[in-house]
């Protein structure tokens, strides 16, 4: 937003991630954000605050972007986004706007509005739909803007913001831009539960998935996006917005029954691969060595939450065998990373792999690509190598001497 020109001051509860961020420490990895912000920073734009109450008197628009976790029934749980209206309703200028960018239910701009207690403020649903990893390309060249309110003066000011930017900037009610939000989560992860599922019967019949989804994505109806197999899909966001929308949809009486085969295909991966894992370890996970490279739910992040690969190396230590692991993102050792308990954190992929009777490719990180295969062979004491991410050459993996299995490929 200060990239745009605009004035903004960004407001957290939590002193250690404002401080780091005032001295241009990013609390995540993120492309190109760095300069973003010490750009938006140098340019007098852009500067951070705990002190929200303060920092918000003065503003025409306040974005909430609190996360909105899984609550235990599935649902979101919106109490973050009700207290910081709370919160700052009291202290809101007159005429400005709210503008909900936190995921959630179909309903809770009203929710907001009632937080706020003030007549004189609008609430405005803007969305967002960056991918981690290239949010700062995401937002800068969005596919779409959607905003949604009630109040169509606060809606097309809110819309304004983003003038300067190449999108078409669609302007509907609140139920329909929070219900975009979640069709639009719900509809990527049903593609990537469809292509894991057709993968699947790929490896049945002797097709090569890449040539069916090459096949499939000519036709402009399809088109080749977002159907590469994996693991399974996981991250942030598509766990908690599918079981959300299960659950939105459910509570206003309908029973999204496509959906939650899409969320139990995704769980059927998991133990597909391990299964891939336990052939490859000889017919039984229980002592095997297992090394995985990747933690991260995808790569170009350093985020674990809800990522395959964690899930697929709980799966593995649950069925008796021993995880060593590699991630660049992760240190060995490093405390503040939700790496579960068992899982051992080497610093790097040919470590990881020592002694190891299966390898995993677990995220799609780049440097896999060229690790010396030769080198993997001699230190691992098994041959085979389960490519959760098509990642590697399967001729080349082979001609270190190592079987190759990797997704729906014959
Ligand atoms: C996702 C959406 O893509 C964004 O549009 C949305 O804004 C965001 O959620 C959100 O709701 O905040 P993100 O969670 O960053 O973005 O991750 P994706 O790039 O969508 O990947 C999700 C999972 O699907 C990852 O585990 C990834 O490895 C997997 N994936 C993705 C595949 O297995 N194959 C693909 O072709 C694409």
């Amino acid at each position: 937003m200060a990239h745009l020109g605009h004035d903004v001051v960004g407001i957290d509860i939590d002193a250690n991630k404002v401080e780091g961020l005032q001295r241009g420490e990013l609390p995540i990895l993120e492309h190109g954000l760095d300069e973003l912000v010490a750009e938006g920073v140098d340019a007098g734009r852009l500067r951070f605050t705990t002190d929200g109450v303060a920092a918000v008197v003065d503003r025409q628009f306040i974005f909430l972007c609190v996360p909105t976790p899984q609550g235990a029934d599935g649902a979101a749980d919106l109490s973050y986004i009700q207290e910081a209206a709370r919160t700052l309703g009291p202290h809101l200028a007159s005429d400005s706007v709210v503008v909900n960018k936190s995921t959630v239910p179909v309903g809770s701009a009203r929710v907001v509005a009632a937080e706020l207690r003030r007549d004189d403020v609008s609430v405005v649903s803007n969305p967002e739909f960056l991918r981690e990893g290239s949010a700062v390309a995401d937002f800068l060249n969005p596919d779409r803007v959607v905003i949604g309110s009630d109040d169509r003066a606060a809606a097309m000011a809110t819309a304004e913001l983003y003038s300067s930017l190449n999108a078409p900037i669609m302007i509907t009610d609140p139920a329909s831009a929070e219900t975009i939000k979640y069709a639009s989560n719900a509809f990527l992860a049903t593609k990537l539960s469809f292509i894991n599922a057709v993968a699947a019967v790929c490896e049945a019949v002797g097709a090569d998935v890449a040539d069916v989804v090459t096949g499939m994505g000519y036709d402009t109806r399809i088109g080749p996006e977002f159907l590469r197999p994996g693991p399974g899909w996981g991250g942030s966001c598509f766990p908690k917005d599918t079981q959300a929308m299960v659950r939105i949809a459910a509570d206003a009486g309908y029973d999204f029954g496509l959906l939650k085969g899409v969320v139990e295909v995704n769980d059927q991966q998991f133990d597909r691969v391990v299964d891939k894992i336990r052939r490859g370890a000889g017919g039984t996970l229980e002592g095997a060595t297992v090394a995985i490279w990747g933690l991260t739910f995808k790569a170009r992040t350093d985020d674990l939450r809800d990522s395959p690969a964690i899930e697929v190396a709980s799966r593995l230590l649950a069925a008796g065998a021993s995880v060593t692991a590699y991630d660049p993102t992760v240190e060995p050792g490093d405390e503040s990373k939700a790496v579960p308990d068992g899982v051992r954190v080497v610093g790097d992929p040919l470590q990881a792999s020592t002694d190891a009777a299966v390898l995993a490719v677990m995220t799609e990180w780049d440097q896999f690509r060229w690790v010396d295969l030769h080198r993997v062979a001699k230190a691992m004491t098994g041959d085979a190598v389960i490519d959760g991410r098509n990642l590697l050459n399967p001729t080349e993996v082979r001609a270190a001497g190592l079987s190759y299995d990797g997704i729906g490929r014959s």
